[in-house]
């Protein structure tokens, strides 16, 4: 299929209310979305993306008045979280209501959903008239896309639409919140740190991945956010004895000898380039690339989250 590209909302929004896919920024990278109602429409998401069927998508809506076509009960410490930090990059799980189709949760009882609070995606979702799904707009296992051209690189001709905004303002994925049972539980960490949530609720909790039980959230068990050069977290400083084409991303000045490198202002300007850094790192053939460590709090417990899985990966 030709993928159309827009800088209208409007025209983007047309292709999700005739049941096509169309990607769009919001302000942490950019999703590729469905109506939430349309089964046929997100199993196109499922296979424009290769992403494994067991990994449920979160549902965008641009308005509070959405919830109820999306959740059976919002509990209290919900409806606090929601009041504190919608629209933003939090995403709530609460129980599932019976409309929404067991494809776009996974089979799970269970959604996730967030208002994105950037304009361009406020436009967009308005304009569908109906809660939206979306998945990252990568290719599955691949960095998220921070900007419209990277959606093109990995999703070209796979999906209907591609809704051109700026590139995303924070580059990391929302933090995604347990309300389901008390206390909530954090499953997986973004732009609202931790310490935002405890504000709101104090017992807030942080899901324990190597706990060794079946993931919570089923799509922290996938690979992820890897380029194909090989990731390696160094600490800052760290002189690498570099003998084949690499690269490195970090805080510190600037040491030499890299192929390509670069330097951040702040752990917020890392977290907004670093996956356009790694799409670029492969596009320039790079073998190697090698990241500063970062301290693990506020924004950088996110990055840091994001560094050991692409490491790992
Ligand atoms: O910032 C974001 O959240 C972006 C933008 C587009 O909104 N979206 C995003 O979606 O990152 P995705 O599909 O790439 O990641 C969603 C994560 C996955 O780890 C998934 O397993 C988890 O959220 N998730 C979704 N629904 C869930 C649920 N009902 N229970 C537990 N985890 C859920
Ligand atoms: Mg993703």
């Amino acid at each position: 299929m030709k993928t159309v590209l827009t800088t209208s909302p409007d025209v983007a929004a047309g292709f999700i209310r005739s049941g096509g896919i169309a990607a769009f920024p919001t302000e942490t990278v950019y999703g590729l979305g469905a109506n939430v109602f349309d089964e046929a429409a997100i199993a196109m998401i499922f296979e424009a993306k290769m992403r494994p069927a067991d990994n449920p998508l979160i549902a965008h809506i641009s308005d509070l008045g959405e919830l109820n076509q999306l959740a059976s009960e919002v509990p209290e410490v919900a409806t606090k979280l929601i009041a504190a930090f919608f629209p933003g990059p939090l995403t709530i799980v609460l129980e599932r209501s019976p409309r929404v189709p067991s494809i776009a949760t996974a089979g799970l009882e269970t959604i996730g959903i967030r208002m994105p609070g950037n304009e361009l995606a406020k436009q967009f979702l308005t304009a569908c008239g109906t809660p939206v799904v979306a998945p990252s707009a990568n290719l599955s296992g691949r960095p998220s896309p921070t900007t419209w051209q990277a959606v093109q690189e990995d999703l070209d001709e796979r999906i209907d639409c591609i809704l051109q905004g700026d590139p995303t303002q924070l580059g990391l994925e929302s933090t995604v919140v347990d309300c389901t049972s008390f206390p909530p539980t954090v499953l997986r960490s973004g732009a609202i740190t931790i310490s935002q949530l405890r504000s709101i609720c104090p017992e807030t909790e942080i899901y324990d991945l190597a706990g060794g039980e079946a993931p919570r959230s089923p799509g922290m068990k996938h690979r992820h956010y890897s380029p194909n050069a090989k990731v390696v977290l160094v600490e800052p400083g760290f002189a690498a004895d570099v003998t084949e084409p690499s690269a490195r991303i970090g805080l510190t000045s600037e040491p030499t000898g890299f192929e390509y490198s670069i330097t951040c202002a702040s752990v917020e300007e890392y977290a907004r380039l670093v996956f356009e850094f790694f799409r670029a790192c492969d596009r320039r053939g790079i073998r190697t690339i090698f990241c500063d460590a970062v301290p693990d709090e506020g924004i950088g417990a996110a990055l840091m989250d994001r560094l050991r899985r692409a490491a790992a990966g």
